[in-house]
């Protein structure tokens, strides 16, 4: 073999090639497919942007019409699934319940394993797309102890995915288009973003030619941790722990600089983004006008601005190149729309789900091989067999 780099984190190796994301650190540019994030999140929707990501160009009206009605005729979920989810208590994290079901979701679609074809791959595509929001909607129901129900297929995906969260088994259910319009703006923001820990998961167990559901199971489980996906839910309890605190954000602030303190000042920070992270920036414009078109008051917003103010004043932070990122603002807006902070790593994954799915369909597509990292060994060289007594 050839000499193998130390590269701990990958934080210097390029996996693969790709099409999809295009992203500038220092530049603070996130494109997909090469159209820019500012203007995807002002002038597309949530499903033009999935079908952008996994197919290269924007759909046509027909292309589109097509696509979201593929995807209308598979959102049902075997009822079956229905009691694997009632084994769990209701105290189950969310996203653990998810990859559970995302995978067991393989048993009752067993074609959608072996997909060798881009007709096999389309049909995978289209059912997890209409199967995977009904399990976030039911993870957030069984939790909140409301039956497990569809939602009004009539309605676009975004709109119908809410009315799955929100529905009452009585009464009326009204629609905010607000909330709708600002959900599709936060989903689009969080679709793809290259290369991150969950997507090379994706990636590299898709590799293996495990299935998609397989593969999309394990990327759930890599973004639940707090410093990917689960940031979210950690910077909402960091804020309100400071408001418990008399807002003493000083405090906070200390902690996170202090090495020998473990706390790390939640939604700060970026593997990539040296400069600023341009999600960041279109989230909290929208996290503003969300609460004011609500005419919700949240001290926790004031609490956020306050310490990111202090956060890019301060020598620590400007030093490491340390700024808001994408989930900085992004709970506060969950928060607004009713949407319980244990969920706010599911609407990540929801999010997410056409990156990983672009991201698998191309690495299929490629034919690249399977993931195999090398390693250096720093263990013990050959050494004699010791018995049991002599131990
Ligand atoms: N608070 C305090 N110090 C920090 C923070 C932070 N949030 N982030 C990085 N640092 C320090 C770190 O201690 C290190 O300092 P030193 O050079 O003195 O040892 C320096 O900055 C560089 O950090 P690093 O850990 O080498 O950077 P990384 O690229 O490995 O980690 C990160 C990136 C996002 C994991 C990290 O910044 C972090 O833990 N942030 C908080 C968690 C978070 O918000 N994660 C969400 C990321 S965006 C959403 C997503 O894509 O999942």
């Amino acid at each position: 073999g050839g000499v193998i780099t130390y590269d701990p984190g990958y934080k210097n190796t390029g996996a693969c090639e790709s099409a999809i994301t295009f992203l500038d650190g220092e530049k603070g540019i996130l494109r997909y497919r090469g159209y820019a994030i500012e203007e995807l999140a002002e002038k597309a929707d949530f499903l033009e942007v999935a079908y952008l990501l996994i197919f290269g160009e924007l759909p046509s009206r027909e292309q589109l019409e097509k696509f979201h009605k593929d995807i209308r005729e598979q959102s049902i979920v075997a009822e079956d699934m229905k009691k694997i989810l009632d084994g769990f208590p209701s105290s189950a994290h969310p996203m653990g319940v998810l990859s559970s079901l995302t995978n067991a979701l393989i048993a009752f679609n067993p074609s959608s394993v072996n997909v060798d074809s881009e007709e096999d791959m389309y049909r995978a595509i289209v059912k997890i797309m209409a199967k995977f929001p009904v399990l976030t909607a039911w993870a957030y129901r069984k939790r909140a102890g409301l039956p497990l129900d569809y939602g009004d297929d009539s309605l676009g995906y975004v709109e119908n995915f809410l009315k799955m969260m929100f529905k009452k088994p009585h009464g009326e259910y009204a629609q905010n288009k607000i909330v709708v319009d600002a959900l599709d703006k936060l989903l689009i923001l969080h679709a793809d973003h290259e290369q991150n820990c969950s997507t090379s998961t994706v990636r590299i167990v898709g590799s293996s030619h495990a299935g998609l559901f397989a593969s999309l199971s394990a990327g759930i489980n890599a973004l639940w941790g707090p410093l990917h996906g689960g940031a979210n839910q950690a910077v909402i309890e960091m804020l309100e722990a400071i408001k418990a605190d008399d807002g003493d954000t000083k405090k906070y602030m200390a902690k996170a600089k202090d090495k020998e303190d473990p706390f790390r000042l939640m939604g700060f920070g970026h593997r990539v983004y040296k400069n600023f992270d341009p999600r960041a920036k279109i989230i909290k414009k929208a996290a503003d006008s969300l609460l004011d078109d609500l005419g919700v008051e949240d001290t926790v917003l004031d609490i956020a601005k306050g310490l990111e103010k202090e956060a890019l004043e301060d020598k620590y932070f400007v030093d490491r190149k340390l700024y808001p990122n994408v989930d900085f603002y992004s709970g506060i807006i969950y928060r607004a729309m009713g949407i319980p902070v244990e969920m706010f790593t599911p609407m990540f994954a929801l999010g997410r789900l056409p990156g990983w799915i672009a991201q698998w369909r191309e690495m299929r597509l490629r034919k690249e091989p399977i993931g195999r990292p090398r390693q250096i060994y720093i263990g013990e060289t050959l050494r004699a067999f010791k018995d049991i007594d002599y131990r």
